[in-house]
């Protein structure tokens, strides 16, 4: 059925496309009937599925990754076609536009998405407001949200850390987990801030913030595909200095290396983050070389090039313990969701 739908999405423009979708996907939900279709269809409901992370009781390890829903509109739509889990945002104090258009491309041949989106959003108070709205259905869900915060491209690194505290509070009572982004290639110089200094100063800060709550939330950090094995290692050394909850990798790759898509095409695209396929591989020994430095001390929630049930127990085998898509997801539908969790259960 899926592949009917995307034959039609396919034939518009990229961003076009994805309002279009969340837009009806929101609506069609509110049909009566529809939900509980779609539950028959795509939810794999059994207690083996669920798994307990940092304090949290996933009820399947397959989430949505940041960027899909980043205002946290369709949360409830997410939880009916059995994600586990939604991660909302990522999310900056205030609204803003992002990069010119066109800033979303579809490489087909490829099975693979390159972006330069740039944090477009609708701001940390709007967001809070949608995520209240869903609330009386994500107690029925079940569904965990997490909460993917960055900064405002008009603010400058040196005051980053008081733009990931602002959204911290903000959104603190309404996520259950919360993503520190660093990693994106599309805000200027947003990965300087993966560095040792800079990134330990504003992860202490929020753990700081964070112990000042009645009860502290899980902080994770997201981390980009292109970081060498020392800088693999700085990674381990902070998120253990300051007592993170886990990794969540990887986000998008600013490499072009192993691309089928014509040469010149891709160049016309131009700058952004590739995502989908030709990202599977090197997101997976990202997570494998984490998991082996830091002897599995921590969870890591995998991402990058899962397009396949195969991707995402190969994930799991490589030492995650959740799993998210993307570009899997707008390439294979909501089935890919279901044949994953019941390739985890067939794993037993
Ligand atoms: C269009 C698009 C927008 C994205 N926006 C965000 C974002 O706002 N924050 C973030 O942390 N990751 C963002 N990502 C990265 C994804 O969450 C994911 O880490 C990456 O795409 C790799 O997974 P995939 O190969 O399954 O797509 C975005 C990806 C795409 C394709």
């Amino acid at each position: 059925m899926y592949k009917i739908l995307r034959f039609f999405l396919f034939k518009m423009d990229a961003e076009t496309a994805h309002h279009f979708t969340l837009l009806w996907i929101s609506r069609l939900m509110k049909i009566p009937f529809v939900p509980a279709l779609m539950k028959w269809l795509y939810v794999v409901e059994d207690k083996k599925l669920e798994r307990k992370v940092f304090g949290l009781t996933f009820k399947n390890p397959v989430g949505l990754a940041a960027g899909l829903d980043k205002n946290a509109e369709c949360i409830d739509a997410f939880a009916a076609l059995g994600f586990g889990f939604v991660e909302i945002g990522t999310v900056t104090p205030l609204a803003q536009p992002g990069n010119d258009k066109p800033r979303l491309f579809r490489l087909i041949q490829d099975a693979a998405i390159i972006n330069r989106m740039g944090f477009n959003n609708e701001g940390m108070l709007t967001v809070k407001a949608n995520i209240l709205k869903s609330q009386i259905s994500k107690l029925k869900s079940q569904i965990l949200i997490g909460g993917n915060i960055g900064k405002n491209k008009v603010t400058p690194n040196e005051n980053a850390t008081d733009d990931y505290l602002k959204c911290f509070d903000v959104l603190y009572e309404v996520v259950d987990y919360f993503v520190v982004n660093v990693s994106s290639p599309n805000t200027p110089n947003l990965r300087a801030l993966q560095e040792k200094e800079p990134l330990k100063q504003l992860l202490f800060a929020l753990q700081q913030q964070n112990n000042t709550k009645a009860t502290s939330k899980p902080i994770l950090l997201k981390i980009a595909p292109d970081l060498t094995h020392e800088q693999l290692d700085d990674i381990v050394e902070i998120v253990t200095e300051t007592g993170l909850a886990g990794i969540v990798a990887t986000n998008t790759t600013i490499s072009r290396d192993g691309l089928s898509t014509d040469v010149k095409q891709v160049e016309a695209i131009g700058a952004g983050g590739l995502s989908g396929k030709p990202l599977t591989q090197k997101s997976t020994e990202i997570i494998r070389y984490l998991h082996q430095q830091s002897g599995g001390k921590f969870p890591i929630i995998a991402v990058g090039g899962i397009m396949t049930a195969a991707d995402a127990m190969e994930k799991l085998n490589a030492g995650a313990t959740l799993v998210q898509l993307y570009t899997g997801f707008i390439y294979e539908g909501p089935g890919l969701i279901k044949e994953i969790n019941k390739s985890i259960l067939a794993r037993g």
